[in-house]
């Protein structure tokens, strides 16, 4: 079927922080090509649907949304889908649902404008290829005015654990140049961002050489980017145990724009079920790391992610996460249920499986516990001063969000700009945000 070229697109992404970094990158990309943003998918002759794999419900769900696509007339818009279920379900994707033009993996996407003209001229346009060089050089220059940018040092990973897709959808572990992430730092801040989230699967373990041939870890990344004039915030996610350096963990006490908040999931605080899931690390190797992280910086936020349900997962093994989280006390959390992925080894050990209920008992038990942590965190800020960078307005008139340096939300009145940073007083706090009052000044 040939297209007309499309005039128009729309991306939705789904997924981790890092499918977020490659969906404006690709808005980016067809911006420079002459396409135009359009405000929902409806009104859109393109639309990139950017995929997640990491549970069977998420990928799923593109298939019910490509589904949505049609339109009164019977017509579709042409369809790209991007991403992981992209990477891993490839050509698949096309004979399941016929209405998608363009298939494109995470690590080809610098295609994507070469393929949208393939599909308009009714050619197969599927790119999951992995490149050796990267697609980074082929992306056009940042242009996002936001806030608070996400940007993309580390791709990949090579640690498989047992149970996750990472590894064959995005690729082996690399991490960009130096040069690369620090040129991208300042156009970001150049183009109104104060805050940076430095992304990687597992972004703690970025290692180049900075520009004069000395290898440098994410320690030395930060320290870089800390001189960044304008640049008021720092942050970085999601590290793994195994990489958190003594570097990075002074780097928390020594470097005054890196935030206060650790996201370092643990995923079992049982030690059978981190070696069946191939974590490499103990409980209590993990333990030790919150310690040594909250002797380097007191306040610090810790966040962190869990599965429940894991194949062989007994009672105990699910009271020791208990154990883990109690001991850890955590700001915020995500915990899952385990969902088998094809491919993976954890998919395997069907003898194992544990069922859906009991799954959903701990989970929920899980989950229960995790949220009066992170509603006593939130309490505690309350009669605080602190700093927030304003994000967004809030859904009052008059009202806007800001983040605090320990990633909570706050909704307070002012009409202070969006992107400035104001002092705040905490007057209340809720389950999932806070409210703030502007600081006023003492009399002298
Ligand atoms: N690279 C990060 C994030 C990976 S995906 C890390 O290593 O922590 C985000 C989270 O999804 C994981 O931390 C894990 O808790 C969860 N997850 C991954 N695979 C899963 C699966 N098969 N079933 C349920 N949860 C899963
Ligand atoms: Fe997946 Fe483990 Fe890699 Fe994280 S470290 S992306 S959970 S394989
Ligand atoms: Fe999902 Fe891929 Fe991210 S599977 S969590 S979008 S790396």
């Amino acid at each position: 079927m040939s297209r007309t070229d499309p005039k128009s697109y729309f991306v939705k992404s789904f997924g981790c922080q890092m499918n977020v970094y490659d969906g404006e990158r690709m808005a980016e990309l067809l911006d420079a090509k002459g396409l135009s943003p359009a405000d929902d998918a409806d009104a859109a002759d393109l639309v990139v649907l950017n995929t997640c794999h990491i549970r069977e419900k998420a990928a799923e769900k593109v298939y019910s949304d490509i589904g949505r696509m049609r339109r009164d007339d019977g017509s579709t818009p042409m369809i790209a889908v991007a991403g992981c279920v992209a990477q891993a379900e490839g050509a698949e994707i096309p004979r399941r649902a016929r209405e998608v033009d363009i298939v494109v993996g995470p690590q080809a996407y610098h295609n994507l404008p070469e393929l949208v003209a393939k599909a308009a001229r009714g050619e197969n346009a599927l790119d999951t290829d992995m490149p050796a060089d990267s697609k980074f050089g082929a992306l056009p220059k940042r242009a996002k005015q936001a806030p608070s940018a996400f940007l993309t040092v580390q791709e990949g990973c090579d640690k498989f654990c047992t149970y996750c897709v990472v590894p064959y959808t995005r690729g082996a572990e690399i991490s960009r140049p130096w040069a690369a992430i620090v040129d991208e730092a300042k156009a970001l801040v150049d183009a109104g961002a104060k805050e940076i989230t430095l992304l990687g699967q597992n972004v703690n373990a970025w290692a180049a050489e900075d520009a004069s041939g000395t290898m440098q870890g994410l320690d030395g990344l930060i320290r870089a980017l800390d001189g960044i004039t304008g640049l008021e915030r720092i942050r970085y996610t999601t590290s793994h145990p195994n990489d958190m350096t003594d570097g990075l963990i002074a780097a928390h006490a020594e470097v005054e724009t890196l935030m206060p908040y650790l996201h370092l999931p643990v995923q079992s605080g049982s030690d059978p079920i981190l070696k069946a899931m191939n974590r490499s690390h103990s409980a209590e190797s993990y333990l030790k790391i919150i310690e040594r992280m909250r002797a380097a910086r007191p306040d610090i936020a810790i966040s962190g992610d869990f599965i429940v349900g894991f194949p062989g997962e007994s009672d105990s093994d699910f009271e020791a996460t208990l154990d883990i989280v109690r001991a850890t006390n955590y700001s915020q959390a995500f915990s899952f249920k385990y969902s088998a992925r094809p491919g993976t080894p954890a998919a395997e050990m069907t003898d194992d499986f544990i069922p859906a209920e009991l799954a959903d008992e701990r989970l929920q038990r899980l989950q229960a516990l995790l949220n009066e942590q992170q509603m006593a965190f939130n309490e505690q800020t309350v009669g605080m001063r602190t700093r927030l960078l304003l994000e967004r307005d809030g859904r009052k008139p008059g009202q806007r969000i800001g983040k605090s340096p320990w990633l909570q939300s706050v909704h307070l009145e002012t009409d202070a700009a969006i992107g400035t940073m104001v002092d705040v007083d905490i007057v209340s706090a809720g389950p999932k945000s806070l409210g703030g009052a502007l600081a006023r000044k003492e009399a002298a």
